[in-house]
């Protein structure tokens, strides 16, 4: 488990570099890596809240990004009241099985937890990371696996507080 720190900005509070470093490992992560081919920036990167951890060299090792489904879709999620997200789940390759993606997936859940009235996080995870990554974190899955930008994923829940 590494101690690097963790930093939670939206995306007026980014400095243009960290913005910059954040683009960079998300095209290396996804479109170079997972080569996939549809639009990786979009307006959501405007309004979500942008968590990541850097190295000594500001290099953005691990990233994602949180908001609020009530109010903002994207390719994956429509509008869905009470329910926040996570996405673009990324560590680069280097920085990979230490623990990293799992401390900044927990890091994502408590600070929606204590800072969001959202009732549950809906996700739609990479199906490869069904019982591992996000099964671990509390997360259960609904309904059939399906293709989404040519890779299988499933939707997950969690449910962060009943519903009142
Ligand atoms: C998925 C990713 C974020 C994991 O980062 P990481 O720092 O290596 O993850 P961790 O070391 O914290 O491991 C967390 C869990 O994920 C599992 N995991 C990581 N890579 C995996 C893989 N390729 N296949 C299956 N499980 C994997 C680990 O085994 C671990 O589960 P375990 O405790 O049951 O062993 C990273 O591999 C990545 O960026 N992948 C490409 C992008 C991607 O798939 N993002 C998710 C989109 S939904």
């Amino acid at each position: 488990m590494t101690d690097h720190k963790i930093f939670i900005k939206t995306f007026d509070e980014l400095t243009t570099l960290e913005l910059h470093n954040i683009y960079l490992t998300r095209g290396l992560v996804f479109t170079v890596g997972q080569q996939i081919t549809e639009q990786e920036i979009d307006d959501v990167d405007l309004v979500c809240h942008h968590l990541f951890s850097t190295n000594d060299d500001g290099k953005v090792i691990a990233y994602l990004r949180m908001y609020d489904l009530g109010k903002y879709a994207d390719d994956s999620h429509e509008i869905t009241p009470g329910a926040w997200t996570i996405g673009r789940v990324a560590v680069l390759n280097e920085a990979r099985g230490t623990g990293l993606g799992r401390r900044i997936v927990a890091e994502a859940i408590e600070w929606i937890r204590e800072h969001t009235e959202a009732e549950r996080i809906e996700i739609s995870a990479q199906k490869y990371l069904e019982h591992s990554l996000y099964g671990k974190a509390g997360f259960v899955t609904e309904g059939e696996a399906y293709q989404e930008a040519g890779i299988e994923h499933v939707h997950m829940n969690l449910v962060l507080r009943e519903n009142r």
